[in-house]
């Protein structure tokens, strides 16, 4: 297989590694990924994480084992470990059923060359989507995101952030609000970490104050990821993007989630369909990271820890696509079912 190399992962000189997402900002670890059940504990972990990259890389690891001269047997059972990893974005789903065609057709041969067109198309699906979204963003706005869907989510510049990324290279003279994420700190670690990178100038909120600042004006759109589009165009995301479209709605606010099409599942009537994963109670109970593991609260405080919500696609402004933009009526009409 030859040298894949993104921001939080590569396949280089025959050894998978992975950037740790737990602990950054504070720290920039490369982990060895070798094994079936070291992926599934990273995915669970979210050292790796955001819908495309955990397709990308439970489908790297398929075909580094198939090089190793795994037998397609294996390989099937190792898929189906994989795709239980997470349950939610499928992605994880779409890459692994690429690579399972390309065994079942050609054998395990097949598999390195179809994780390497996985990982270059999804840098040039990023590229589309960015070119798109940034036509939509207005000289001097103000946008605001939530969770992390940059470079660190995908293989190439992200969703949301490689809009935000492309409408700064192209001197909009934006500025970003970062909501910070709970509860596992996605835009506090990772989307900080990325606007620092990328040089555009960004506040640092928490969640809990992005209503109030749609109502002072302050928000000219909001852009989001998802990790999985239904037919109806209703999208699971990171939990606290429904309370942002319905504080959106209510002050009249652009909102728009920008994905590929690998994150459309068009056999899912609607969000009411998508499978939510729930997660450890601690990690509401406190915090974690490269900073440390502390809880405050009680120590058996009952906890609701969904992973994702749901938002109806009428609070959707737009559908932002690497094939373009879907307005309401398109996607009233059926064109995601249609992809
Ligand atoms: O739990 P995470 O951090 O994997 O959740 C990620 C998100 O919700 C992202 O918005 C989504 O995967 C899109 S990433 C381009």
């Amino acid at each position: 297989m030859n040298n894949l190399i993104a921001t939080s992962i590569k396949y280089q000189d025959g050894s998978l590694l992975v950037l740790d997402q737990y602990q950054l900002p504070h720290r920039e670890v490369w982990l060895p990924c070798e094994s079936v059940e070291a992926m599934v504990a990273m995915i669970r972990k979210l050292q790796i994480r955001g819908a495309p990259l955990i397709g990308i890389g439970a489908s790297l690891l398929l075909a580094r084992l198939a090089e190793q001269g795994m037998a397609s047997e294996a390989l099937e059972r190792a898929a189906a470990t994989l795709r239980e990893a997470r349950p939610t974005a499928v992605n994880l789903m779409n890459c692994l059923d690429r690579m399972l065609a390309a065994l079942h057709a050609e054998g395990p041969g097949a598999l390195p060359a179809t994780v390497e067109r996985i990982f270059h198309e999804d840098i040039e699906l990023c590229q589309r989507m960015a070119m798109h979204g940034a036509g939509l963003i207005e000289p001097g706005s103000r946008i605001l995101t939530h969770c992390n869907t940059g470079s660190l989510a995908t293989a190439g510049v992200g969703t949301a952030i490689g809009v935000i990324g492309e409408a700064h290279r192209q001197a909009k003279e934006i500025h970003v609000y970062v909501d910070e994420t709970r509860p596992l700190l996605q835009g506090g670690r990772l989307t900080s970490w990325e606007m620092r990178r990328l040089g555009v100038p960004y506040t640092l909120i928490c969640d809990n104050m992005a209503a109030m600042l749609m109502a002072q004006g302050k928000v000219d759109c909001i852009l989001v990821g998802a990790d999985r589009i239904a037919a109806n165009g209703d999208f699971a995301n990171k939990v606290g993007t429904y309370s942002l479209a319905v504080n959106a709605h209510y002050h009249g606010v652009p909102f728009y989630l920008v994905a590929p099409y690998t994150t459309v599942d068009p056999q899912c009537p609607n969000g009411s369909a998508i499978p939510i994963e729930q997660r450890p109670a601690d990690e509401v109970r406190g915090v974690g990271g490269s900073f440390g593991e502390v809880i405050w609260s009680p120590e058996d405080a009952p906890v609701f820890n969904p992973a994702f919500d749901v938002t109806p696609a009428k609070l959707v402004t737009g559908w932002i696509l690497d094939t373009g933009v879907l307005t309401p009526d398109a996607v009233g009409a059926g064109a995601l079912a249609r992809l």
